[in-house]
């Protein structure tokens, strides 16, 4: 049985820098607070809008990141440019729409085959492996693997926004479909969006699975384990300040 290993999507820790346009919170530092407790890499997403990971965090995480760095993103010349000279582990191309507030569905792998399989031998010449991000349907796999990409990361957020038992269990049938058709054909196995403490049991039985990108859910979460002492800390500053 293949042994799933997580990459921690640190998007968010730059939206909230990005919200002061100043220092804090440091992505760089995320990434090693991740790696040092678990992740086996570290996944961004540099959207043409710059909203959230800048270029420079990008050359940045590329000199800390001791695992995978997979950077996810468009088929855009501007971002290309930009991979092309940072040289990530793995690149995962998406969909990408400036209105949007995250990735919404999967790449149009069939609209964008030859690009797509432009792109990938690009990228394979410089030895960066390449993932598509898709939904999770045996023709859409099918095409993946005719553009020569090593892996197809599965779209899970349908699954993670069904609501009711039938629901969620047809979304994780389409899932699991998928990835038997991939491992058959013998193209390597993703999957993340949308992912959190509570829907993820089902995802880690699909067969293959390899890696999951998760950010939105580690990020919120850790808002709340840490905001205790946070506050603990300031307040302690406060308290133990000479009175005036
Ligand atoms: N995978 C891809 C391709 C994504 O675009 C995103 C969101 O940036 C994720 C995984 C992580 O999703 P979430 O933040 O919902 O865990």
């Amino acid at each position: 049985m293949q042994k799933t290993v997580l990459c921690v999507n640190i998007d968010h820790v730059a939206t909230l820098r990005q919200a002061r346009g100043g220092i804090e919170p440091d992505p760089i530092e995320a990434a090693l607070v991740c790696e040092d407790n678990g992740a086996a890499g570290i996944t961004v997403h540099l959207r043409e809008d710059r909203r959230h990971i800048q270029d420079m965090d990008v050359a940045g995480l590329r000199d800390v990141v001791r695992g995978k760095l997979n950077l996810e993103m468009a088929l855009s010349d501007d971002i290309i440019s930009v991979a092309r000279r940072v040289v990530p582990n793995q690149i995962t191309l998406v969909p990408e729409k400036r209105q949007e507030l995250t990735t919404e569905g999967g790449l149009d792998v069939a609209a964008n085959k030859a690009r797509i399989i432009e792109v990938a031998r690009m990228f394979h010449d410089i030895g960066v492996l390449v993932s598509l991000f898709v939904e999770p349907d045996p023709r859409i796999v099918e095409l993946s693997r005719e553009t020569g990409a090593d892996f197809i990361e599965l779209h899970t957020g349908t699954y993670c926004g069904a609501r009711g038992e039938a629901e969620v269990q047809k979304e994780l049938d389409r899932i699991y479909r998928a990835a038997h058709h991939a491992k058959a054909i013998g193209i390597r196995i993703n999957a993340g969006h949308g992912l959190s403490y509570r829907n993820l049991p089902p995802i880690l039985e699909t067969p293959g699975l390899e890696e999951l990108n998760i950010g939105h859910s580690i990020i919120s979460r850790a808002v709340f384990l840490g905001l205790a002492r946070a506050v603990r800390e300031i307040a302690d500053i406060i308290a133990t300040a000479r009175p005036r």
